[in-house]
């Protein structure tokens, strides 16, 4: 199934959420709308929005609680990126100078705050604790896993079990929630909501993996952000934290050192990038991603057939196959 049917069947729903998005961002502070905006409509795919309708369409709920539920999950996730942005010093995101750079980091900041804020007063319409705590749990362990990953800014040493310990907590647990919470809406019993949990940590991991590989060989053009970015910044990834495993220490040991100091200019980044396809890692990389798109579909295929299981079963191939 192609992405382009999957995002047709819910067309009328996304557009739904988008206007909550909208009537929901804005504020008498036109600074807040004037950042917001910028970042809301800079093409992001709402995945996550699209997980929630597809996972509640799975457990027979199409009711009208999805989209504040959905808006409440972009938000956070924009929030984030907003936060991350500048906790990154990135200057693009999705393929625009990012906010950070254009407002400077404490307007950021502060948007980042207001949505997020924005997400649990929509929360608030929701009465049901289930909804709640999952949302909270989202967004606590987030900021554990980014935090996580601060204190091991530099750490050349990071072992592929950390890697993926602070990718599922900073990445995974939100598209995990979304699809919880599609379950969740449906009234599904726990074990049902325990499955779409497992299959968003699964699709996050995937997602997050990928976009680590793009980092180092994807085109600024197609991926939206500065490539070479994780090495300026200090943050190992699985293709460098494999490539250090098979590469000979003699030469890891320079690269370790490039990492460490987080000044790689761009010969620096271009040495790391030979000696990650020199070693492999791209495609280990890669084909970890791969064990993940199986494990993710293996816990869908058990399910009855119906549209939004054909959906779910097509989702990690796109992710993992997507060059943006
Ligand atoms: C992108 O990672 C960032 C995240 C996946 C999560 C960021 C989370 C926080 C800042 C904490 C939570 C904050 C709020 C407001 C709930 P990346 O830097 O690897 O990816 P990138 O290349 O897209 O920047
Ligand atoms: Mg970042």
């Amino acid at each position: 199934m192609q992405l382009q049917d999957i995002v047709q069947t819910y067309e009328k729903d996304l557009a739904i959420v988008e206007s909550f998005l909208q009537k929901e961002q804005d504020s008498y502070v036109k600074l807040i709308p004037e950042i917001s905006n910028h970042i809301i409509m800079s093409g992001g795919k709402r995945i996550r929005p699209l997980l929630l309708m597809i996972a509640s369409d799975l457990f027979g709920y199409r009711g009208e609680g999805r989209y504040p539920l959905a808006a409440v999950i972009e938000f956070i996730h924009t929030a984030s990126l907003l936060h991350d942005d500048v906790i990154d010093h990135a200057s693009i995101r999705r393929g625009k100078t990012s906010a950070n750079r254009l407002w400077g980091n404490a307007a950021s900041v502060l948007v980042g705050d207001y949505l997020y804020a924005t997400a649990y007063k929509l929360l608030t319409e929701s009465n049901n604790q289930t909804v709640q705590r999952l949302v909270a749990w989202a967004t606590t362990t987030m900021v554990e896993g980014e935090t996580i990953q601060l204190v091991k800014s530099g750490d050349v040493n990071i072992t592929e079990e950390e890697y993926l310990a602070i990718t599922e907590k900073k990445t995974a647990v939100l598209m995990a929630a979304a699809c919880a919470l599609g379950a969740v809406l449906a009234e599904a019993p726990e074990s049902s909501v325990d499955l779409m949990t497992r299959f968003g940590m699964k699709l996050g991991i995937t997602f997050q993996v990928t976009d680590d590989t793009l980092d180092y060989v994807g085109l600024e053009e197609e991926f939206g952000k500065t490539i070479g970015m994780d090495i300026m910044e200090g943050k190992m990834t699985l293709p460098l934290i494999w490539s250090l495993r098979q590469g000979p220490p003699s030469e890891g040991e320079g690269i370790k050192k490039i990492v460490a100091a987080k000044t790689a200019d761009d010969g620096e980044v271009k040495e790391i990038v030979d000696f990650i396809k020199t070693y492999g890692g791209i495609d280990y990389a890669l084909g970890r991603a791969g064990q993940f798109v199986e494990e993710a579909k293996a816990i869908i295929a058990p399910f009855p057939e119906s549209f939004p299981k054909n959906a779910l079963l097509a989702l990690p191939d796109h992710i993992l196959n997507r060059n943006l």
